[in-house]
């Protein structure tokens, strides 16, 4: 195996509570309470070894991560040893001051989703009644307190049609920076899938929006655009490709290679103070397991896309063929493409479906059980 060099990124998701009940969260649906959180101290002495190991940018996340009132000190630990933080927030409930307080602190950028740009669909999405009047207001303190502000629209068939006032939306609000980020079907957007599948058409109308959106605002707003899997080609290099240059730490300090990896019931992943985080980066088994190119199979060990894509996402191949060291189905040249475009088909298009995010897990439905265990 070639050098492993250290990792630049961290996800820390510092809790799984969130007023908010978003139907299309990545979260695992085995949500964790508050008292299996690590304490302030835990967080500082990680955050602590991440800089000594060499990562440049932590993204402070969970659930709604303004819910731990530790976070300025967490941010000033992060701005104290140079790590660059950004917050990923869903703006509801931050109270007057709070935004200004974690600038003061050291925070260096605020990522503010939206769940849709009419507040009738930010309520369907994150059953939180006025939540969108909250968020306008967050972006404002964001602003006033001389923050970047990235924009980040999750899509999917319920809110498609609002792309184009998205991107309005964001250029009102003076965002640097949108993330139009199609929903990538893991934890409750797994159980969700049916019914946030948009058609096929509707896809295609997005792409053209995006693109040319794209080339209209060039050098005032940068457009991310995150395609949507199910009518893809290729595959994206999920995180980068497996333990290759970032990581996530999950409310317990249990230390994964992607949000959802502990759904690969083959490896087992270690907590912070169980292991370093050096240990488990370099040595665990699980972090080698998905590693560079040795573990792939065919198509991918022949195919010169190898470095370009590193196979694909390990848990959406689990998922969908059962294997997690099979091709990412997404892929054209894996022999469960078709599946994925089956799966794109079955569509349930009634809201009342949806079934929302919380903690005290729900049942999945008969059909998707073998791909959630
Ligand atoms: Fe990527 Fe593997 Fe598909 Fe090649 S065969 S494009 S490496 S997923
Ligand atoms: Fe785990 Fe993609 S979410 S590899």
């Amino acid at each position: 195996m070639s050098e492993i060099l250290p990792p630049l990124g961290m996800l820390a998701e510092l809790t799984h509570r969130c007023p908010l009940q978003c139907v299309y969260c990545s979260n695992p649906l085995e949500l964790l309470k508050a008292d299996r959180e690590l304490p302030t101290e835990s967080w500082l002495s990680l955050f602590e070894e991440a800089a000594d190991l060499g990562i440049l940018q932590v993204h402070l996340s969970g659930g709604e991560p303004t819910l731990r009132p530790d976070l300025e000190e967490l941010i000033a630990c992060l701005a104290r040893r140079g790590v660059y933080s950004n917050l990923i927030t869903a703006g509801v409930g931050i109270p007057e001051g709070r935004m200004q307080a974690m600038a003061d602190a050291g925070l260096d950028h605020v990522q503010l989703s939206f769940q849709g740009v009419n507040a009738a669909t930010t309520e369907l999405i994150g059953n939180h009644k006025g939540a969108q009047e909250k968020k306008l207001e967050t972006a404002r303190q964001v602003r006033s307190a001389g923050l970047p502000l990235t924009i980040n629209a999750p899509i999917h068939r319920h809110n498609m049609h609002e792309v184009p006032a998205f991107i309005e939306l964001a250029l009102s609000l003076g965002a640097e920076r949108l993330e139009i980020a199609n929903v990538q079907y893991a934890g409750w957007a797994l159980l969700n899938r049916n019914s946030l599948m948009p058609d096929r058409a509707d896809v295609e109308r997005q792409v053209e929006i995006v693109e040319a959106a794209q080339e209209r605002l060039h050098g005032i707003m940068a457009i991310d655009f995150v395609t949507p899997d199910y009518f893809a080609v290729y595959p994206k290099p999920c995180m980068g490709g497996w333990a290759r240059d970032a990581l996530v730490v999950t409310p317990d300090g249990t230390v994964l290679p992607c949000h959802a990896a502990a759904t690969i019931p083959s490896l087992t992943f270690q907590r912070f103070g169980q292991r370093t985080l050096t240990d488990i980066w370099y040595r665990s088994d699980a972090f080698n397991a998905f590693r560079g190119t040795a573990w792939m199979p065919e198509p991918c060990r022949s195919c010169d896309r190898q470095e370009i894509d590193w196979g694909g996402c390990r848990c959406q191949a689990l998922a969908i063929t059962g294997d997690a060291a099979a091709t990412d189905p997404a892929c054209v040249k894996s022999p469960f493409h078709h599946r994925m475009a089956e799966l794109a088909e079955e569509k349930v298009v009634e809201p009342a479906s949806l079934q929302y995010r919380r903690i005290g897990r729900v049942a999945p439905p008969s059909a998707l059980r073998h791909e959630l265990a």
